[in-house]
This record gives structure tokens, C-alpha cells and sequence, in this order.
């Protein structure tokens, strides 16, 4: 595996690769990156998103999650470089409780850095994050509470904070009492209750940054990330644009994205998505590159299609039924197993076909724990997705195991529309309209439903390890690639690294 990812690496002149999720997140960027990381780049890069992102890998029977750092850190003492880039939303906080952990692991983080000009990302991005959710009534985003839109809002109103201002107290200071004058004037209409109940959570370090009189404790913010955080992190804040810049075509440049291209607020469905751009332009970007730097990008996508959190899923298996299973109040990975657990993969029953889905392919958020909607490869959206990618990509296809004990197997070709007249631009939609390739109009996406192309299914073990597939996958896939036009050039068939066929 390892010689044939070189040589797949060589044979696209790649110096600078780019590992990005095709669609709603959660693809294996991590099991990627980390392998990457291992076998081929010098330097590895996170350059859009912030905590929101939970990364996984496994190495030796081993779990590792990293939200913050990018997922070549365990590599870090074999001389490689990890990098948070400046488009990033740099939590501190995260930052310090996930860098314990590492080091723990043998993490030396003596070939880290943070770029000066990351965005910060303060107690108040939470709480405003938290409480906008908590509000909401119709169409919640049903974000990760990790303060990522608000952090970035801050930056377009030209308010926000960056690394650098760690390093000088006075101008921290009224950076972040501007930062929060609008902020208080708004939580001065919520109950005053829920603003309490909000900084009350852990992530908020339990009430630290509370006031009962000004709603936020200046002097705690700025102890704890000016005095505590900013210390510590002292050594690694630096101009990160410069270095790989200088390190562009002398080394071997890994550029990891966050979050998936269909949740990306400029391209995917909006306003369910979060607050970057997660494609691969914008990930070159926000890591000190340009595009036209990317040499190849993995644009990995999932055997079937999950997505956490709000927004139209039209190939959910279970529907609207699955959607609101998912997002009942205290529902969670060991009451779905409790209630559920002994439903079948073949079921007849859509909805619990996706309970079993779920239950196989472990599908609980890494960063909330949150269940996932699952449902079945969409090539509409992938198409359509496909688009975004840049000159050059790949779509390698993670967690093929996990549809080993489907019977059948189906893929979406098409979204036909089943909701009132509706114009988009210059089309005029009505109902039976077909779309060979996703509309990332959400309004229309609520509508669709999916038109399936039906396969027989392997429905035995894959051999992980002799890489010789069964005659049913090897259809899947080359039906997958003829649908979306796009060559896949790695199945992963189980979390560990060693668990990946290269083509
Ligand atoms: P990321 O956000 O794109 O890095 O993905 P996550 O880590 O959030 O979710 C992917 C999940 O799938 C993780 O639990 C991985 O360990 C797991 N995973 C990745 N590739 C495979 C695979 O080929 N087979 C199986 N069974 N699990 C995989
Ligand atoms: P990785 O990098 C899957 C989703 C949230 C929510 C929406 C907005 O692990 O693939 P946010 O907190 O960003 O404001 O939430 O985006 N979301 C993700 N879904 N994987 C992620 O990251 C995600 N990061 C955000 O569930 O629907
Ligand atoms: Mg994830």
C-alpha cells in the first residue's frame, strides 16, 4: 500500500496535496491526513474551520480524535511539521485540553506552529453560538457550539481578534471590550436565565467568564488568554504564510481541510452549512497558498452519505421519521443501541435499515456525539460537488466495510422535485423536475426525492488485508465512478491505516 501511494503521489507531481470531504463532513479526512502525514508529507496544515472539526484516527488498535490540531500531529516527533493555518478559528482553550492528550500520546510539539493571524476564538463566540441556537424556532442550523459563526462574523464586521493579539496585552484588551459591546447589548434581551444556564457549560470553563452585572468578566477573559493561554503558546504564534510559502516546492505540503464541501457557506446548502468556505481553494488560502498551488486533492467521499446537524438530506434513509429519531431530546448513541439495537441491516423498513446503517458504521458525531443521519451514495451531489474540486482531484471512497452486510445496495442518480412552483435564477421549477446534478438551493433540496439506480450487494466480509475485493464491490465502485465521473484511486476498507487499498 505504502509503495503504491507514492507512486500514485509521483505520477501527479505532488507537492502540495489537498484532503477535503465531498460532501456533508466526516468522510475520514483524519485516517487520510494521518496517513499522509506518515508515509509522504514534510509539512501538514489546517487551514480553514476550527473545533467544529473532529478528526479520528486509529493507530494500533488505538483511538485518537483531534478537533483543533491537524491529524499529522501524532508525526510530530519524527521531525514533521504541524501547522494551524491563518484561516483557521484558533480556540486556545481546545487547543491546551487537546495538546495534553497528544503529548500524552508522544506528542513533542517541537515542530508546531500557529499562524499570528488565525482568527481567535473567545468565551463570547460559544455563548453567542449557544444562545442563537437555543433561541431559534424554525430552521436551526443545529451547529456544533463551537462559536464558529460568530467568530467568523467577527471578522467580516471587522471586529474580531487574532493570535497576534495574545502577544500585547493593551491592545487585546480593547479589541475585546469593542468585540463585546454589541454582544451584551443583544444578550441584554434574552432571559437573563438562559445566558447563565449557557456560560454555566464546561466548554465555558463552568461560569469563569460570567458576570451577573456585565454579562462577561473581562478581567477572566483576559487572564486566562492573554495571561495563561497566551504565555504557553508564545513559542508557536508566528507568520505560518511565510514558512510554507518558502517551504512550497522544496517539501512535500499537506493541506487538510475541515467540514465538507456541502457545507461550505459559499457553495453548499445554505444557511444549513458552516461559517467557511471548506473547499479546496479557500483551504489553499487559509493556509498561506494559492489554488493553482494544489497539485492534487483528495476529495474523499463516504460508500454511502451521512449528515450531522439541519438542512435538507434527501437520500436519509427513514426520511423525515429518521431526521426527527435523531434529533429527539437526549437521544444518544447507547439509547438508539438500547431501543433499536437488534433491527436489521435488510430490513424492508427504510428507517430501520438507516438505525442499522448507523449502528455499523458507527456513525456518532466525534465533536457532539451527536447521531448521524445516514442514507445512500448520491451521485446528484457529488456531481455536482465534483465541480469545486480544482484542476486535479481524486475521490477516494472511505468505509466500504460497512455496507458489507447489505443485500442491495442503491445509489441516487437523480433529485426530482415534489414541492410548489419555485424559480431559482432563470429556472422555473415545478414539480417532477429532475436534477442530474444537485441544486444547493435548500429550499428546493426539501422537495427532492431520490431516484435510484439498484445493485446487488457483496454481502460478505471484505478482506481488508489480501486487497482482493469481491466482484459486487469492484461494480459498486466502477458504478459510482461512471455516475460521477471521477476516478476514486483509494478505497479505504477499515478505520486503521493499514486498512486502505491503493489502485
Ligand atoms: P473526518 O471528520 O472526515 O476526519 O471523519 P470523522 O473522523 O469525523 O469520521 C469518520 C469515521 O469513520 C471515524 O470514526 C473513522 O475512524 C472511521 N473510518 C474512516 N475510514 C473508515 C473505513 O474505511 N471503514 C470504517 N469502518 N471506518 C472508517
Ligand atoms: P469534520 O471536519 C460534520 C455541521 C454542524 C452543523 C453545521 C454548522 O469533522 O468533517 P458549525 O458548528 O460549524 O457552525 O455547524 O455544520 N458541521 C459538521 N458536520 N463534520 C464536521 O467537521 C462539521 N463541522 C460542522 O453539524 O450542521
Ligand atoms: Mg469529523
Amino acid at each position: 500500500m505504502r509503495n503504491r501511494l507514492l507512486k500514485l503521489l509521483e505520477r501527479h507531481n505532488a507537492k502540495v496535496l489537498a484532503i477535503i470531504c465531498s460532501t456533508f463532513g466526516d468522510s475520514g479526512k483524519g485516517k487520510f491526513a494521518d496517513l499522509v502525514a506518515e508515509e509522504w508529507a514534510d509539512i501538514i496544515i489546517r487551514g480553514t474551520g476550527g473545533a467544529n472539526a473532529g478528526h479520528t484516527i486509529w493507530v494500533n488498535g488505538q483511538k485518537h480524535v483531534v478537533h483543533m490540531l491537524p491529524s499529522g500531529i501524532l508525526h510530530d516527533k519524527d521531525g514533521k511539521v504541524n501547522i494551524i493555518g491563518s484561516g483557521t478559528a484558533f480556540d486556545p482553550y481546545v487547543f491546551s485540553k487537546e495538546q495534553n492528550t497528544i503529548r500524552r500520546s508522544g506528542g513533542t510539539f517541537s515542530n508546531f506552529y500557529i499562524s499570528h493571524r488565525a482568527h481567535l476564538l473567545l468565551p463570547q463566540h460559544k455563548v453567542m453560538d449557544r444562545v442563537r441556537e437555543s433561541n431559534a424556532t424554525e430552521g436551526k442550523i443545529g451547529t456544533t457550539g463551537q462559536g464558529i459563526g460568530p467568530c467568523y462574523t467577527d471578522h467580516y464586521a471587522r471586529i474580531g481578534l487574532t493570535a497576534n493579539d495574545l502577544f500585547n496585552k493593551d491592545v487585546f484588551v480593547w479589541k475585546l471590550k469593542r468585540n463585546l459591546e454589541d454582544k451584551i447589548k443583544l444578550l441584554r434581551l434574552v432571559d437573563p436565565e438562559l445566558v447563565k444556564y449557557v456560560m454555566q457549560h464546561e466548554d465555558l470553563e463552568s461560569g469563569e467568564y460570567y458576570s451577573a452585572r456585565d454579562i462577561f468578566n473581562v478581567d477572566a477573559i483576559v487572564n486566562r488568554y492573554v495571561m495563561q493561554h497566551g504565555l504557553a503558546l508564545n513559542e508557536y504564534i508566528t507568520d505560518t504564510d511565510e514558512l510554507v510559502r518558502k517551504a512550497r516546492g522544496k517539501q512535500n505540503i499537506l493541506l487538510e481541510g475541515a467540514q465538507g464541501n456541502l457545507l461550505s457557506v459559499d457553495y453548499g446548502t445554505y444557511p444549513y452549512v458552516t461559517s467557511t468556505d471548506c473547499t479546496v481553494g479557500n483551504l489553499a488560502k487559509g493556509a498561506g497558498l494559492r489554488e493553482g498551488d494544489v497539485d492534487l486533492t483528495f476529495a474523499i467521499a463516504k460508500a454511502y452519505m451521512t449528515r450531522v446537524g439541519g438542512g435538507p438530506f434527501p437520500t436519509e434513509l427513514g426520511g423525515e421519521r429518521a431526521a426527527q429519531w435523531r434529533s429527539a431530546p437526549g437521544m444518544n448513541r447507547l439509547r438508539e443501541i438500547a431501543e433499536l439495537g437488534d433491527v436489521s441491516i435488510n430490513s424492508d423498513d427504510e428507517f430501520e435499515q438507516g438505525v442499522a446503517l448507523r449502528i455499523e458504521g458507527e456513525e456518532y458525531g466525534a465533536t457532539t456525539g451527536r447521531l448521524r443521519g445516514v442514507g445512500w451514495f448520491c451521485a446528484a451531489t457529488q456531481r455536482y460537488s465534483n465541480r469545486l474540486n480544482g484542476r486535479v482531484f481524486l475521490m477516494p471512497i472511505t468505509k466500504l466495510d460497512v455496507l458489507s452486510k447489505f443485500k442491495r445496495l442503491k445509489v441516487c442518480r437523480a433529485l426530482r422535485y415534489n414541492g410548489p412552483d419555485y424559480r431559482v435564477g432563470n429556472l422555473r421549477i415545478r414539480k417532477g423536475h429532475e436534477f442530474s446534478e444537485l441544486l444547493p438551493d435548500s429550499e428546493v433540496l426539501r422537495y427532492c426525492e431520490p431516484i435510484y439506480d439498484e445493485m446487488p450487494g457483496w454481502n460478505c466480509e471484505i478482506d481488508k488485508t489480501d486487497n482482493k475485493l469481491p466482484l459486487e464491490t469492484i461494480n459498486y465502485i466502477r458504478h459510482i465512478e461512471q455516475q460521477t465521473g471521477a476516478s476514486t484511486g483509494i478505497l479505504s476498507l477499515g478505520k486503521d491505516r493499514n486498512e486502505t487499498y491503493v489502485m
